[in-house]
């Protein structure tokens, strides 16, 4: 599977959480990380479980892709920093920064922990903030960068996250801003949001049982398509948008979630009604 069209041929990259929570499937950082080095980028893999990103980095040199693996946890200012002069020490420069590092948290406004409230944006937000912040200045010497966040469709519709939701909102507040920013400095800045994914993350909160099975059959059957989504639907709108072909493109979010976003859930009903809920 060695093919490469050479759409960032010659790009340095970074990936934040660019393992993979472990089991079936894969995760939106490992995919995006590996689509990147498939269209000819070196990637520095970024992770606070360094274990996850050598798998990811063994996936890639297995179809002759270059990649090497950061250490650190990117809530912390002195990580974020060190991973950037590791991307120009190794590579050369610094041309891509994928912020994909997020995890969701279930709770409303009213049971939502303070800490969890703080870990929740801590993680979702500024992971984001801090690998920008220093990697917009590499970017802005050389005059050319993309910068791309993985946000969700949580900012944009209901769910029962608040923090998570509020935070990926802000992630996109702040795609937005920084794209004012640093437009003059050749820096382009979008956004994707995933819709109902399948990932070894998301499979691994839910108990095994025919709830979760119910569940998985339901994130594909709620979009248009009907079909599953999963990590790589994220990996190519993530290569895309921070590839030269955008060039054009900054300020915005990119959906991809099957048009859940285009439709009603009532004239969605007729679809629906041919998958019975488990009674448990
Ligand atoms: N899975 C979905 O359904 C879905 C839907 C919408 C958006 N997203 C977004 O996609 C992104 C990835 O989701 P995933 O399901 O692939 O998750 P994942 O858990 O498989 O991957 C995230 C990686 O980030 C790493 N990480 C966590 N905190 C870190 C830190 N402080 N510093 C460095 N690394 C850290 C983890 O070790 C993990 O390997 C997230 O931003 C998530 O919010 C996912």
């Amino acid at each position: 599977m060695a093919y490469r069209t050479g759409r960032v041929e010659g790009k340095v990259a970074i990936v934040t959480g660019a393992g993979s929570t472990p089991g079936p499937g894969i995760g939106t950082g490992k995919a995006t990380a590996v689509a990147l080095a498939r269209e000819g980028a070196s990637v520095l893999l970024v992770d606070v479980a360094p274990e996850r990103a050598e798998l990811t980095r063994e996936l890639i040199e297995e179809s002759g892709g270059k990649a090497a693996v950061f250490a650190g946890d990117l809530t912390k200012a002195a990580d974020a920093e060190a991973m950037v002069r590791t991307a120009v020490d190794t590579f050369g420069t610094l041309d891509i920064l994928v912020n994909n590092i997020g995890r969701a948290a279930v709770g409303t406004v009213v049971d939502t922990e303070e800490a969890d409230w703080d870990r929740t944006f801590d993680i979702n937000l500024r992971t984001a903030f801090l690998a920008s912040k220093y990697s917009v200045p590499v970017m802005a010497e050389k005059g050319a960068g993309s910068i791309v966040n993985i946000s969700s469709i949580s900012a944009l519709r209901g769910d029962g996250t608040i923090a998570y939701s509020a935070a990926k909102g802000a992630l996109q507040a702040m795609t937005v801003d920084m794209a004012y920013s640093h437009g003059r400095q050749g820096i382009r800045v979008n956004a994707v949001a995933p819709g109902h994914i399948t990932t070894p993350m998301v499979l691994s909160v839910s108990a095994p049982g025919s709830r979760a099975e119910f569940m998985n059959t339901m994130r594909s059957e709620a979009g248009l398509l009907g079909t599953p989504g999963d990590g790589w639907d994220v990996a190519w709108a993530a290569a895309f948008l921070a590839s030269d072909e955008a060039r054009w493109i900054t300020g915005v979010t990119l959906p991809v979630e099957s048009g859940v976003l285009t439709v009603t859930p009532l004239m969605m009903a007729p679809h629906l009604r041919g998958v019975p809920e488990p009674a448990e």
